[in-house]
């Protein structure tokens, strides 16, 4: 007897920044139109794939701890394919491939996506261990619409890859050279969003603002995405302190859709580690940016990445970082102990000589002098009246408190607990602007009731 064609199932883990979980989507759909179902159980899948990050040890880690454990679970009896995607895959295909406790079966690169489905046949139907690596000038997969998961926010990559080379980064290698969307591409996208009910769109890249497509600049795409009707808020993530032009700042300032949140990395505060890392500019510089930035817009709320123990950091160097951390007062902030990535230039020309205790010491400090500026930051809303845009809340309980964010993409709760609050409430639905009062403040959220 002939057997129905059974569709192979797919369990898709995805680990890292946000362009990871903008490619899963990628690869969701490159997929789901050659047949395969996506499971959220890698227990009931045929295939398994990790799309991986490579940025630090830790997420690194994490990846090869889970191909061990599903290799473990499944046995041999239920054997179960598994291959690695993203930036893992392009910085380690030799370990990958050689080592044999691992098994993996196939890779793919973060410009590999549309061979996947042959990458798989390969692997599946020959037994073949099959992989693409290479690095593109040119791809953008401007031509696949992603599969996304509903919601409020709508994430779209403009530009992909990076031209920088930060010294501690590995980035560049795994990604390759920047390349650009067309704005027309982008806005027929933004379009299609805005038919479907996304009422957020966040553009996407690793240097956004370093975005250029023939004649046409950052501050030209925002601009023409931002006249797109149904489309409520616009942001952008994230972007280098190289490329902020008073163009932009001025029409991020007069223009309502665009929020007034800027996540700006600085990295180190100071100028020696700064020009060690290769990040273009100087501790003052980077003070002159936030000065012109808040002179343009007042209300802008700055957050940042700042690396502690970069190579021959010493205290004194890293009490510059402090100093600018006190200077900016951003609202918050993600701290990282350096991490030598392979075929970086820090890890070819500098040993890492900061002793993981030292590196230890020093991002609690800084903790803790940030987390008091970021409650502090968050209480002075108190009182303040803001206009959320409500999401999906986190979770899936039943009772989970509705939730929404503030124009600076700060988290806020929704309280219901008096009747006439819980009244109100009921009256918002996913996706709404709601104007709401701050009632209280913890570190990391804020808390409202509906006006
Ligand atoms: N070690 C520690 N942190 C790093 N980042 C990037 N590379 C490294 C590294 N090798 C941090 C930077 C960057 C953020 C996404 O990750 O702060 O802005
Ligand atoms: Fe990495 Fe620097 Fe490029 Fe950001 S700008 S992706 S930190 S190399």
């Amino acid at each position: 007897m002939i057997q129905p064609f059974e569709r192979k199932k797919i369990c898709l883990l995805t680990w890292g920044c946000q362009m990871n979980e903008y490619d899963s989507e990628l690869v969701r759909s490159i997929l789901k139109k050659e047949d395969y179902e996506f499971v959220k159980d890698e227990r009931q899948a045929d295939i398994v794939m990790l799309n991986t990050c490579a940025i630090r040890e830790h997420a690194h880690r994490k990846v090869y701890g889970r191909v061990h454990s599903i290799r473990h679970e499944r046995g041999k009896r239920n054997p179960v394919m598994i291959g690695i995607l993203g930036c893992m895959a392009t910085n380690l295909r030799q370990d990958l491939l050689e080592d044999r406790s691992l098994k993996i079966d196939f890779i793919a690169g973060p410009d590999s996506y549309k061979r996947l489905p042959q990458l798989i046949r390969e692997a599946c139907d020959e037994g073949q261990k099959s992989y693409d690596v290479t690095l593109s000038e040119f791809e953008t997969y401007s031509d696949v619409y992603p599969s996304r998961k509903e919601g409020v926010n709508a994430w779209i990559a403009v530009m992909r890859g990076c031209n920088n080379f930060c010294t501690f980064c590995v980035v560049p290698y795994t990604r390759g050279r920047e390349r650009s969307r067309s704005p027309e591409n982008v806005v027929d996208e933004v379009k299609r969003l805005a038919a479907e009910g996304f009422k957020q769109v966040t553009l996407l890249g690793q240097n956004v603002n370093s975005y250029r497509y023939e004649d046409h600049d950052f501050a030209y795409l925002m601009d023409e995405v931002s006249k797109v009707e149904g489309i409520e808020r616009i942001r952008f993530t994230s972007p280098h302190p190289k490329d902020f032009p008073d163009r932009f700042l001025e029409l991020m300032a007069a223009n309502p859709k665009i929020c007034k949140h800027i996540h700006l990395p600085l990295q180190a505060g100071n100028d020696r580690v700064l020009d060690m890392m290769n990040r273009t500019y100087t501790k003052q510089e980077f003070l002159s940016l936030v000065d012109k930035i808040r002179a343009k817009i007042p209300e802008i709320v700055l957050t940042t990445d700042i690396i502690v123990g970069f190579p021959t950091e010493t205290d004194q160097e890293f009490d510059d970082t402090l100093e600018v951390v006190q200077k900016v007062q951003f609202d918050s902030a993600f701290m990282f102990k350096y991490s030598e990535r392979q075929g970086t230039i820090a890890s070819k020309k500098h040993p890492d000589d900061v002793p993981e205790a030292v590196k230890t010491e020093r991002i609690v400090r800084l903790n803790e002098i940030q987390k008091d500026i970021t409650a502090r930051k968050n209480q002075a809303h108190i009182g303040q009246v803001h206009e959320i845009l409500i999401e999906p809340p986190a979770g899936d309980k039943p009772d989970a408190h509705m939730v929404g964010r503030t124009d600076g993409n700060k988290l806020v709760l929704l309280k219901e607990d008096s009747p006439l609050e819980k009244r109100k409430v009921v009256f918002f639905k996913i996706g709404d602007m709601a104007k709401v009062r701050i009632i209280d403040a913890t570190p990391h959220v804020l808390k409202a009731i509906p006006v």
